[in-house]
């Protein structure tokens, strides 16, 4: 047996996962900091605790260190922009990454994103470092919830819509089939 896949074998599989798709954020002495991110996952619901993977070479992972609080955003189809500017794919850092999309401050300072389809606001709990990624476990201090709106997804190395629901039988054809 190998001794483990290559990273790029593992990448390539790691593709086919669709993942919804987060800006994870935080504020400290630096300012503000964010990076998009799939690797988000719930942990625990009583106590509400979720975990995200930050890559640490990348600056926000030193600055949730440093804060020791983030707030998740799940992003809408609308926010696919933002998901590619805090990617790093428009070249901008730090705080000009926030100079796009609607912004306040959560109760722990992590900048939330108002029209997120939800948004959890968390002081850290644990930080693991393992491999190339921080595990970084945050306890959930509030959840909000927008009424409607879209998940974005991620798959593939692109952004896709979930598939719209076939639609509903009318009741006259219902009624033939009888
Ligand atoms: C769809 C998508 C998902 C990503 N998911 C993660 C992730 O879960 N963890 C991570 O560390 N980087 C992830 N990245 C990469 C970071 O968003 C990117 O490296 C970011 O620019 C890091 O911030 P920095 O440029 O300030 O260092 C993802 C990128 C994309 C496009």
């Amino acid at each position: 047996m190998k001794k483990a896949a290559t990273p790029d074998e593992f990448k390539r599989a790691m593709r086919r996962f669709a993942a919804g798709v987060t800006v994870v954020t935080t504020a400290g002495r630096g300012g503000r900091a964010g990076l998009t991110a799939t690797a988000m996952c719930s942990l625990s619901a009583d106590p509400p605790r979720l975990l995200v993977c930050v890559n640490r070479e990348s600056a926000p992972n030193r600055a949730i260190a440093a804060s020791k609080r983030f707030c998740v955003n799940i992003l809408g189809q609308k926010h696919r922009a933002l998901a590619l500017r805090f990617a790093g794919a428009t070249g901008v850092q730090g705080e000009e990454r926030f100079e796009q999309g609607r912004w306040g401050k959560a109760a722990t300072g992590a900048p939330v994103l108002e029209d997120a389809l939800a948004s959890f606001d968390c002081t850290l709990a644990e930080a693991i470092d393992s491999g190339t990624h921080t595990i970084f476990v945050g306890d959930v201090r509030a959840a909000a919830v927008a009424a409607r709106g879209s998940p974005l997804v991620y798959e593939g190395g692109g952004f896709h819509a979930l598939a719209a629901p076939k639609p509903a039988r009318t009741a006259k054809k219902a009624k033939s089939r009888k």
